[in-house]
């Protein structure tokens, strides 16, 4: 598409392509893996997933932000118990920097929430987006994992963070909305993010349903139509705890340790985390200081889990 029909669209903040702007070295020098955790459908468990996954990468040792991104109905701060002062709707006002955005909550995940009830925040121009990827890149730089928790759907703010992800985690549950849903935006990540790569975790699992045969279903469709590979990241079981941790600000991973459910992210977490560290195996002592290692819960103050 181009020309006048573009200019409307752009005008609109209605782009769905993703804006190239140049992935900011510092972030790719310093190692930083960036995940972008998203879905077809809403409300299948993404800001919940962010949030316990940010949770395990903390216990890991590892210097940990969450960007709520989800411009429209942010809900990561209610999740991780932390009360922001500032949100990018101060940011874009010119009232605040993104810096004083951030908030470190009890168990050591630091936040850039996004804004409440801002709903134009939703719909930015390709400038304003542009310009907005560009300082969270530049303050993701800081940090050894940043972990996205997108919106519902198909948006412009979703794929130009899948397009700088070095893992997207698309959520999706065993309900066959949820499914269709998520084919959709696997094609949509393939064919707009040039994604070639997915995680696909099951959530909120029932007794009968298996989060392999989630996997697969999916796969029969990406396999027949789309370039893409979908691993199996995992399934997490439906539970009141885990809706009643996240709604009490208390990761599940850190509460039900030993759930089946904390395992899967445990691991998901691990799996991700030993990647980077191939990644950056040139440096030996960097790599050797990597090595994932349990933060004792008790050592679990923001400054204990952030060497
Ligand atoms: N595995 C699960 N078991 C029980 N409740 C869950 C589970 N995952 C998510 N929920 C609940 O479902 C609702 C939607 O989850 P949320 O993480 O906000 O979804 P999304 O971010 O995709 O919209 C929340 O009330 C959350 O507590
Ligand atoms: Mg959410």
């Amino acid at each position: 598409m181009k020309g006048p029909l573009l200019q409307a669209q752009q005008a609109l903040g209605l782009s769905f392509a993703p804006v190239r702007v140049p992935i900011t070295k510092s972030a790719r020098q310093s190692g930083t893996r960036i995940i972008t955790i998203t879905s077809g459908k809403g409300g299948v468990g993404k800001t919940t997933i962010t949030a316990n996954l940010a949770s395990v990468f903390a216990r890991l040792g590892r210097k940990t932000l969450v960007v709520d991104a989800d411009l429209g109905l942010a809900g990561l701060d209610i999740a991780l118990g932390v009360t922001p002062r500032f949100d990018l709707g101060d940011v874009l006002d010119g009232h605040a920097s993104l810096d004083d955005t951030l908030v470190t909550g009890a168990f050591g995940v630091t936040l850039l929430p996004a804004a409440h009830g801002r709903a134009e925040l939703a719909s930015l121009g390709t400038a304003a987006r542009a310009s907005l990827l560009q300082s969270v890149e530049e303050v993701a730089a800081r940090f050894d994992v940043v972990l996205v928790d997108t919106g519902a759907g198909i948006g412009a703010t979703v794929l130009d963070f899948a397009a700088i992800a070095d893992d997207v985690v698309l959520v999706v549950t065993p309900d066959p909305v949820a499914l269709r849903d998520a084919y959709a935006m696997a094609k949509i990540l393939e064919r707009r993010s040039g994604r070639r790569e997915l995680h696909v975790l099951a959530n909120q699992l029932t007794a009968g349903t298996d989060g392999l045969a989630v996997h697969r279903r999916l796969e029969a469709l990406t396999d027949r139509f789309l370039d893409l590979e979908l691993h199996y990241a995992g399934a997490v079981r439906y539970d009141v705890a885990i809706a009643e941790s996240c709604a009490h600000g208390v990761p599940f991973v850190l509460s039900e340790p030993s759930s089946s459910s904390a395992r899967v992210l445990g691991e998901l977490a691990m799996s991700m985390d030993a990647r980077s560290s191939d990644a950056r195996a040139f440096d030996a002592p960097a790599h050797a200081a990597r090595t994932p290692r349990l933060v004792p819960l008790h050592a679990m103050s923001p400054v204990a889990a952030r060497p």
